[in-house]
């Protein structure tokens, strides 16, 4: 049994003393013992080293009093384990030598046995539970079949992925392929990280809203309401839309056990579009850990009062950003777990 439960209480929709707290890419480069590690080896050395992912994803569990872990990691290892080879650049970010651009390249992309691929995750999942010894639960998660398109079209990062879009829209057998293959490989890998001992899995699908409502449907919904379907089964699905607050209603049927939301829609109207009956998850916009520790924690105090206390689990609209200072991130922790009615 995992002592503290709160998360999983939010999850499963109980009643709370106070929702519980983690923060999208806590385990990274906003602390200084990740920079530190980060000079000695480079980051997919970092995720293939269980040692190393195991002992980052617990730097921020070492420092606050947080609700849940998520195991260090990429969504970037999908893709690289069906032979797309991914590399991260110093001052680029990720970067895919030859990016897929028609039906030829996709059909080489491989759907490879996840326990010769991923193992590592696996062993790091083992070895993180080992550490953690049932305090709080760990989260394991994926990127959405779309998000993960835009980066093997695009080869790197971007600013509205219209290359990944041109993709979808002039070659859309090429698209469904990769799609489908994507999210063959992500059930599976999804599935592996539930036996090892996840507690619940998250699906980012951080390019979600750049897709308008109708071709959200088509290149990115349809795929991840597989994966909830194959995974609501087995465990807690959380899915993560950035930008995608026009989706929440038809989210909030699939079946997932939360949403996770952004800062660009209200507290009021995210339950408005998702509904009394599931638990939302978020908002802080992470330029706002910005603003002093005192301001941090009243909007935080409002944040909550907007979302009710239940079925809601605090957390950032998006990644902590690599600057922000680790008191603010304290400060944004602490006024959740300090909360009272
Ligand atoms: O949340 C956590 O702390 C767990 C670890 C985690 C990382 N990436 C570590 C990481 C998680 C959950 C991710 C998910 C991820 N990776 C997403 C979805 C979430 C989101 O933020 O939208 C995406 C789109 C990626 C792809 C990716 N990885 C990009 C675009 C970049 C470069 C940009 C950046 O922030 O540097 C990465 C690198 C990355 N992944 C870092 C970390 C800690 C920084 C690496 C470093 O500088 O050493």
């Amino acid at each position: 049994m995992i002592k503290n439960d709160l998360y999983l209480k939010a999850l499963r929709g109980e009643t709370v003393e106070r929702p519980p707290v983690w923060m999208m890419r806590q385990a990274g480069r906003f602390l200084p013992e990740f920079r530190a590690m980060r000079d000695r080896y480079d980051f997919f050395t970092r995720c293939r080293r269980p040692e190393l992912a195991s002992e980052i994803t617990l730097m921020p569990i070492r420092r606050f009093p947080l609700d849940a872990a998520i195991l260090f990691s990429d969504i970037l290892v999908v893709p690289q384990a069906m032979g797309l080879d991914f590399e991260m650049r110093e001052g680029v970010g990720p970067w895919l030598e030859n990016p897929v651009s028609n039906m030829a390249d996709v059909e080489k992309v491989e759907v490879p046995n996840v326990d010769d691929t991923l193992g590592y995750v696996f062993d790091a999942i083992e070895l993180t539970l080992q550490k953690l010894d049932n305090e709080i639960p760990l989260i394991g998660f994926a990127g959405s079949p779309w998000t993960i398109l835009c980066y093997c079209v695009e080869g790197k990062g971007s600013k509205n992925f219209d290359v990944a879009k041109t993709f979808c829209f002039t070659q859309p057998e090429a698209a469904h392929l990769l799609l489908q293959k994507i999210t063959d490989t992500t059930i599976a890998y999804l599935k592996r990280k539930v036996e090892k001992g996840v507690s619940a899995v998250q699906v980012f699908d951080s390019w979600g809203g750049m897709l308008s409502p109708e071709d959200y449907q088509e290149f990115s919904w349809q795929y991840i309401q597989q994966i909830v379907d194959a995974l609501k089964p087995l465990t807690h699905v959380v899915v993560f839309g950035k930008g995608c607050w026009f989706a929440l209603d038809e989210m909030s049927k699939s079946g997932a056990s939360a949403l996770g939301v952004d800062w660009t829609v209200s507290p009021e109207n995210a339950r408005k579009l998702a509904g009394n009956e599931i638990t939302l998850q978020g908002n802080f916009d992470p330029s706002r850990l910005h603003s002093t520790p005192e301001t941090i924690r009243k909007m935080v105090d409002d944040m909550i009062r907007r979302f009710g206390k239940d079925r809601y689990i605090a957390n950032l609209g998006h990644g902590i950003l690599p600057n922000i200072p680790v008191e603010n991130a304290e400060a944004f922790i602490r006024a959740v777990v300090d909360w009272k009615e």
